[in-house]
């Protein structure tokens, strides 16, 4: 099967108000516009059916700090345990739907179940991103996320790793050489931490600061270099 994955942990409340997470695996990105992705779950699930049920979902990315409890949401059952509970983990209402977000992840995606297909041990969840927010500290002055401050995890082949060196940019092999180094470059452009940074001194101290989630909207996305 296809390898490394972002191992995620979504979560979703049912109709009398309990919450529960479950961490999938088998999740990606499926359209940029509108936006979507898609989740696949065994039916044998206790998630399974709360959101076949409500139609709602966030998926929240995981993080270093967050590999425990990504773990633990994948080997227990919202059957026997509150998840939230065990892990210490915060409810963070959601804005556009009624399943609760994760506050302590960085990235809560909330998302509207547009259809389900049965495929075979899984079937596939498909459905429409509703809302993006991202914890304010992990942004940077030019509304862009700074994934490498945020710690995110990989998940392949039964093992969680955290994500190492930058090697490359979107379109990097065919730009034309810059006068500047790479790595000057890339440091410039937010997407290393500086040495200052990572000492907790700089502009990414004042950023730390800022604690609040922020909704990613239209202006945000319309900066991104590259879209796939
Ligand atoms: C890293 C990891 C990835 C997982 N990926 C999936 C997945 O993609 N689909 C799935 O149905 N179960 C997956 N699981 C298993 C469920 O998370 C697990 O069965 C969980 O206990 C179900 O929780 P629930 O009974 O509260 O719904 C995964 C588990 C782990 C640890």
């Amino acid at each position: 099967m296809l390898y490394p994955l972002p191992a995620v942990m979504v979560s979703l409340t049912d109709k009398e108000g309990r919450s529960n997470i479950i961490t999938l695996a088998w999740a990606g990105t499926i359209c940029t516009n509108p936006p979507m992705l898609s989740v696949s779950i065994r039916p044998e699930r206790y998630s399974y059916d709360i959101i076949k049920e409500t139609g709602e979902f966030v998926v929240n990315l995981t993080t270093k700090a967050l590999t425990r409890a990504t773990d633990y949401c994948g080997v227990t059952s919202g059957r026997n345990v509150d998840k939230f509970k065990e892990m210490k983990l915060t409810k963070l209402e959601s804005e556009k739907v009624k399943a609760v977000a994760i506050a302590e992840s960085p990235v809560n995606i909330e998302c509207k179940l547009r259809q389900v297909m049965e495929l075979g041990s899984h079937s596939l969840f498909i459905a429409d991103v509703v809302n993006v927010r991202v914890d304010g500290k992990y942004m940077d002055e030019m509304g862009r996320f700074n994934l490498k401050a945020a710690d995110l995890i990989a998940y392949s082949h039964g093992r969680y790793y955290e994500l190492g060196k930058e090697l490359g940019s979107f379109g990097y092999s065919i730009k034309k050489t810059k006068s500047k180094t790479k790595k000057a470059y890339t440091e410039e452009k937010g997407g290393l931490r500086t040495k200052a940074a990572s000492e907790g001194r700089g502009r990414d101290t004042k950023k730390k600061e800022d604690k609040s989630k922020t909704t990613v909207g239209k202006k945000v996305k319309g900066r991104r270099k590259a879209e796939v």
